[in-house]
């Protein structure tokens, strides 16, 4: 997709983080959000050379008996990840959270993300991600001990509030600032909204008018016009997205051109789509392996197949290989046929 300079008026401007006693520049404050089981290596380089000016890692579990188990083994930074890296952490205990958060700077992490944005049962039946939303002493405790852990800026992701009674997302944002924190990203929705009803953006903007530190507005961006309005109606410094990269990491580009006032690349023709498929599953099959490979291409295809022109029997056709190579073979026929 073609790149070119932009002009001066562009509508997103570098933003600094202040750490303790490190800075990070986002030359391009729009982000990949965090998300388990897809914000993985092969995607976030992917949507990093699509434009993408922050892939936030998946999260990582703060407990110590989760801290070496293969998952969290494959999500650790490596110093080819794109920059700059930045993992997220999760917990409800400050030690672990300031412990974990040193091992992930001595794994080169430039930056450090606190979950409190995930409504997931399981996260949740441990009082962590958005559950703590509900206890701000405890967030503070939380904050504090992990800025005081690292040198790098410390962020934090979270929602609106616990539910619509409580929209305390105003409240956390203060607690934050006061503990360090160099950024947040606010998810347009409660914790009991989960992923129902739409995000609201009226409690990010009352954030950004309120607070020193940059604000990424997050929640149902699909589009370029949806990015304008998130923009205006919340003020924020950036944006980041989730669901809709899903089998369209050429979003960011598209988002990424017009943002910078240049002309918008239009939707991949097939066969292009094919190159995206073909670049993010052998970036797959190297990093997971044949049996992890095989499975998360599946998921990757269910995504990308539906924008194909592919009958719905012969693209559920992939799901039953079993091997990285047939898997190959049958997306070469594929392309063949599309061209
Ligand atoms: C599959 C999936 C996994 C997610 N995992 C995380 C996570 O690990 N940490 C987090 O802070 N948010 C997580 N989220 C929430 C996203 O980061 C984002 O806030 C949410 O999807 C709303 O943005 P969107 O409307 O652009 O998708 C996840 C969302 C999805 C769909």
């Amino acid at each position: 997709m073609p790149t070119s300079k932009p002009d001066s008026g562009a509508h997103l401007r570098p933003i600094e983080l202040v750490g303790r006693d490190e800075r990070v520049r986002i030359d391009f404050p729009l982000a990949l959000a965090p998300m388990a089981g897809i914000s993985d290596r092969p995607f976030r380089q992917l949507c990093h050379d699509q434009g993408a000016g922050l892939v936030i890692n998946e999260m990582v579990s703060s407990k110590p008996e989760l801290r070496n188990t293969r998952k969290s083994e494959q999500r650790r930074l490596r110093p080819d990840d794109p920059e700059p890296r930045a993992v997220q952490l999760l917990g409800n205990d400050p030690d672990d959270l300031a412990q974990a958060a040193r091992q992930a700077y001595a794994d080169g992490a430039q930056i450090i993300d606190i979950n409190l944005g995930c409504p997931a049962k399981k996260v949740c039946r441990k009082a962590a991600g958005s559950a703590l939303m509900a206890e701000p002493d405890t967030v503070a405790r939380l904050l504090e001990a992990t800025v005081e852990a690292v040198p790098c800026p410390v962020t934090l992701k979270m929602r609106t509030g616990p539910d619509d009674s409580q929209r305390n997302a105003p409240e956390i944002a203060h607690i934050a600032e006061n503990a360090g924190i160099a950024m947040l990203s606010i998810h347009g929705r409660t914790r009991a909204q989960k992923y129902t009803g739409s995000a609201e953006y009226d409690t990010i903007a009352q954030v950004v008018a309120e607070r020193g530190i940059p604000v990424l507005a997050n929640g149902d961006i699909d589009s370029v016009p949806d990015a304008f309005h998130v923009l205006s109606a919340t003020g924020a410094a950036g944006l980041m997205i989730g669901r809709a990269a899903f089998g369209r990491p050429w979003l960011f580009a598209q988002l990424r051109a017009a943002l910078e006032n240049r002309g918008v690349p239009e939707e991949p023709a097939p066969t292009e789509i094919m190159s995206f498929v073909r670049a993010q599953f052998e970036k797959i099959y190297s990093h997971y392996g044949n049996v992890m490979g095989v499975r998360i291409a599946r998921k990757h295809w269910g995504w990308y197949s539906s924008r194909l022109p592919i009958e719905e029997g012969m693209r559920k056709e992939f799901n039953r290989l079993e091997t990285i190579e047939s898997q190959r073979h049958w997306l070469d026929r594929r392309e063949a046929d599309l061209t």
